[in-house]
């Protein structure tokens, strides 16, 4: 049992330490019986109070991806892959089951939206984890809460329900490199938090700056520094500014900003 144990972290830290996004998908399909055991396997991820305020929607049908890709800003991998999942912060079940109680629910605020955003992105991690883990390749959306608001149309949620995150979910057709990850020291702290002076900061990121793929991507984007390529072109201010405000309206019509 021991040398099982022992076996099988090596497998773990070696399965954590090597894993990549997946952006290409071959069109084999994935079944429902290994889907079902994913979303079981996710589901048993830690849950504020137990309350599993969270739903998942399950997307495969080529009409509706058809429908989600441009909300998706015409990820490609949107069409390619099998299935999508599209995980949401969820209050309303918990809310009529309150109802039904007698039970009075104050969960249309933003710390609720909170709480279920939360729940919902741990089940999405652990539902990727289980999938990454029997060889199938997983792809986040960030373009769900830029366009929260179509993806409730689509999907039909009700009030108390906003998607939080996506993935593309199917067996890889690629094998990508590994990207960079900043040195662990730059990102823990032990005890207190231990601010950035310049050199920190100049030391920290130093090696990225230096990358190959980084260079290449200042060139391409026509910047001075890989910063710019984040500011000027990837997540802009401008950009930030409007998604937010659509966001904000999103979680008032979705009923979680009452009493804000
Ligand atoms: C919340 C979130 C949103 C993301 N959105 C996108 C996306 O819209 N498109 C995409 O190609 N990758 C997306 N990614 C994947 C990241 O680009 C990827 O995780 C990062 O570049 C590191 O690469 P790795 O996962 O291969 O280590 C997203 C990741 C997260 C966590």
């Amino acid at each position: 049992m021991i040398l099982y144990n022992i076996i099988f972290m090596a497998d773990l830290t070696n399965f954590l330490l090597n894993r990549r996004t997946i952006r290409k998908y071959s069109s084999e399909p994935v079944n429902d019986k290994l889907l079902n055991e994913l979303l079981m396997e996710g589901c048993r991820t830690s849950t504020t109070g137990n309350m599993q305020v969270y739903s998942i929607i399950v997307t495969r049908d080529t009409n509706r991806k058809k429908e989600l890709a441009p909300l998706h800003f015409n990820q490609s991998m949107v069409m390619e892959a099998p299935v999508i999942l599209t995980f949401c912060a969820d209050f309303n079940r918990f809310n009529k089951w309150c109802l039904l109680r007698k039970a009075e629910p104050g969960y249309d605020n933003f710390l609720s939206f909170m709480t279920a955003a939360i729940d919902a992105l741990l089940v999405a991690q652990t539902v990727c984890i289980a999938a990454e883990s029997r060889g199938l390749g997983i792809c986040y959306l960030g373009t769900t809460t830029y366009m929260a608001h179509k993806i409730i149309e689509v999907l039909n949620l009700p009030k108390g329900v906003v998607p939080v995150t996506a993935i593309t979910l199917g067996w890889p057709a690629e094998q990508p490199e590994q990207v960079d990850r900043l040195p662990l020291e730059a990102i823990v702290h032990n005890e207190t938090y231990d601010d950035y002076s310049v050199e920190r900061i100049n030391s920290i990121y130093r090696e990225k700056e230096g990358r190959d793929d980084s260079q290449q991507f200042v060139t391409e984007n026509n910047k001075e520094t890989l910063a710019q390529v984040f500011t000027d072109v990837r997540y802009t201010k401008t950009d930030n500014i409007h998604f937010s405000k659509i966001l904000l309206k999103v979680l008032h019509d979705q009923d979680f900003m009452n009493n804000a």
